[in-house]
Order: structure tokens, then C-alpha cells, then sequence
């Protein structure tokens, strides 16, 4: 038994803010953001406007695309690092939304690796035979945790949301997953704050201190390194050769990792789903809003071999061969 992506769904939320938006609020330049990462803009969601309220369009479609019924759903997994609520988990908030009431319903909490976590977790559910219709679900609101005053990060992030359906099948479907994860990197990339450390207030602006910190050009080096060696353990553990994958489908992050990654494959740029410049990294939601935008433009048929991979703060990091 496999398990195989029936539909796949996205969201952005509707205020765009191009680069050129940013040079107004902070000194920084279109030039340096765009040769530096290759984004020209980003979403943000609206005042009011929750991760679970961007999951459920990307949920709801989906769900449409699988053919399938809200009530049919019986397992989600929610990828997330910016949940509404300290509890009930996002997963939950979401069933709720939906209507599959009483099925599994939980998040994992492992930053822009968290769509490939859950990924990897619903597809052992289906697997197992335990799970015939999940939700994966990757959503962030990264703006509520962006320092608006640091121009390190505050032009790479932005929020969205992105959705699939596994069911299970005979074929593959989804051929392996493989998760990493090493706290011995945290100084690299972390949040400032959280509930049991605690939230400080910065004296200067009489803030929360929940900002996103960050060793640029040092997590760069381990992102590409770790993904590397992520896309090589994915090739053979299924004894297939780079040229088998049809699409790379990169976590959002920066294109110059993305275009190191498509080196390591020997794939060129034109086979990879490349939506960074739309909206920055968005964590979790990133890997999945790529993944939709390929299926819903036609570029990514079935049948077609996809290698999914991500990269985020703690570290954690991981891939998925799919074959579609
Ligand atoms: N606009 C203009 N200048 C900026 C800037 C901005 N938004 N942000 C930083 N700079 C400046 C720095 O202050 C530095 O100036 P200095 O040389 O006078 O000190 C200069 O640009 C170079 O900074 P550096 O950090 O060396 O640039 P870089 O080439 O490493 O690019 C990143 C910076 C953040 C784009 C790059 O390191 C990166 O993408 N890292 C990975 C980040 C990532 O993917 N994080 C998420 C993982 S999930």
C-alpha cells in the first residue's frame, strides 16, 4: 500500500508588498533583494487574518481538486510555527472549519519543514491502512513574527497556505520520505520569544520581542550543504539516478539555494516550480504553494517523478519522491 496525492490547494492572502513597497519603510533596495534572493514580492494576510483562516481556502480546494467531501477527511496534519491559538492546535481549528469531526487532528511544529514533516507522518497513516483520506496542510502568518526594523529578514518572509489530499492506492504514489533534524544549530536561526521561556518587552519600543533571528550567509551554507545531501539520500534510497526527476519542488526560501539544489540534480532551472519571487518565504506553506502552482498551470503531470524538499530553523530538513 502507497499513498498518492488526489488534489492539491493554495492561498495567498490579498495585500501585496513589492520591494519597491519596502524601500520605503527600511533602507534597502529592489536590486539587493532581487539578486540576493530573487524575491520581488511578498502577501501578507490582514489585520484579523489567521493561519487557519489562509488554510482553510487552501483545505477547501484542495479538497475540491481530490474530488472528495470535507466529511470524508480522517486524519489532518498541520504543518505550522505560527498557530492562532497556544491550543487547539491548528489541525484541530481546521476540523472544526470543515466538519470532520472527530478524526486525528494535530500540528507539528518544525518551521519551514513543517509541510514535509506532516507529509511524512500522514503518508505512514495511509500507509498503515489507518488513514483513506488525509489533509496535509502547510500555513504560516510569518508577518506576525517579522521585526518590521530588522531589513535582515524582514524582506525575506511573507504568509500563505498550502493543501493536499493523500489517499491510498496499489502504485506509488509517494515512494519515500526522509526527515533530519539537528538543535545543535539553533543559534543560527531562531524566534527570540515563546510562551514557557517567555515574552519580553523591548524597553525602546514597549514591544513583544518576537522576532525572527538570523545567521544569514551561515544558515545559507548549511541549507545547501544538508539539501544536498537530502536529495542524494532520496535518489538512493530508491536506487533511481538524478535524471529520473521530472520536477524539483524547493522550499521558497532564496534562489540562489534553489538554483545550488538544481545544480546538484543536473536540472535546469526550467524544471524546477519556482514561486519565491511571488511570495518570499512563506515556511511551511512554501513547498505546498509551489507544488499547487505546478499542478494548476498544467506543467506537472501525472505520473510525473516530484522531489519535494525543505529547510528551516532548528535545523530540520527533509525530502519527498512523489510520483505524481
Ligand atoms: N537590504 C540591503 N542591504 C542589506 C539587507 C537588505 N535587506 N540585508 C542585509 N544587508 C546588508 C548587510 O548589512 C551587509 O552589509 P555590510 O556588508 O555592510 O555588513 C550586506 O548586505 C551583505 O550581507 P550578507 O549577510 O553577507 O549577505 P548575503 O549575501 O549572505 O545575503 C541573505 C543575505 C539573508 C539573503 C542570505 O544570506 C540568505 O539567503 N541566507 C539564507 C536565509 C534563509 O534562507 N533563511 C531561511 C531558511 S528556512
Amino acid at each position: 500500500m502507497y499513498s498518492r496525492i488526489a488534489g492539491t490547494g493554495s492561498y495567498l492572502p490579498d495585500q501585496v508588498v513589492t520591494n519597491f513597497d519596502l524601500e520605503k519603510r527600511m533602507d534597502t533596495t529592489d536590486e539587493w533583494i532581487r539578486t540576493r534572493t530573487g524575491i520581488e514580492r511578498r502577501h501578507l494576510a490582514a489585520p484579523g487574518q489567521t493561519t487557519v483562516d489562509m488554510a482553510e481556502h487552501a483545505a477547501r480546494r484542495a479538497i475540491e481538486a481530490a474530488g472528495v467531501t470535507p466529511a470524508e477527511i480522517d486524519f489532518i496534519v498541520f504543518g505550522t510555527t505560527t498557530p492562532d491559538l497556544v491550543f487547539p492546535n491548528c489541525g484541530t481549528l481546521l476540523q472544526a472549519r470543515l466538519g470532520a469531526r472527530g478524526c486525528p487532528a494535530f500540528s507539528v511544529e518544525t518551521a519551514c519543514s513543517g509541510f514535509i514533516y506532516a507529509l511524512s507522518i500522514a503518508d505512514k497513516f495511509v500507509k498503515a491502512g489507518e488513514a483513506k483520506c488525509a489533509l496535509v496542510v502547510g500555513a504560516e502568518t510569518l508577518s506576525r513574527i517579522t521585526d518590521w526594523n530588522d531589513r535582515n529578514t524582514a524582506v525575506l518572509f511573507g504568509d500563505g497556505a498550502g493543501a493536499l489530499v493523500l489517499k491510498p492506492t496499489a502504485e506509488a504514489g509517494i515512494l519515500s520520505t526522509h526527515l533530519h533534524s539537528d538543535g545543535e544549530y539553533k543559534d543560527l536561526l531562531y524566534v527570540e520569544s515563546g510562551v514557557s521561556r517567555g515574552f519580553e518587552v523591548d524597553p525602546a519600543t514597549n514591544k513583544v520581542n518576537i522576532g525572527i533571528k538570523m545567521a544569514g550567509s551561515e544558515v545559507f551554507k548549511v541549507a545547501v550543504t544538508k539539501l544536498g545531501a537530502a536529495v542524494d539520500e532520496a535518489l538512493a534510497a530508491n536506487g533511481l539516478e538524478k535524471s529520473a526527476v521530472d520536477w524539483l519542488i524547493p522550499h521558497q526560501a532564496n534562489i540562489r539555494i534553489i538554483g545550488a539544489m538544481a545544480k546538484r540534480l543536473d536540472l535546469p532551472m526550467e524544471k524546477v516550480i519556482l514561486t519565491v519571487q511571488d511570495h518570499g518565504n512563506t515556511s511551511a506553506a512554501s513547498v505546498p504553494l509551489a507544488l499547487d502552482t505546478g499542478v494548476r498551470d498544467g506543467r506537472i503531470k501525472r505520473g510525473d517523478l516530484l522531489l519535494l524538499e525543505a529547510f528551516g530553523g532548528g535545523f530540520t530538513w527533509g525530502s519527498a519522491l512523489v510520483r505524481f
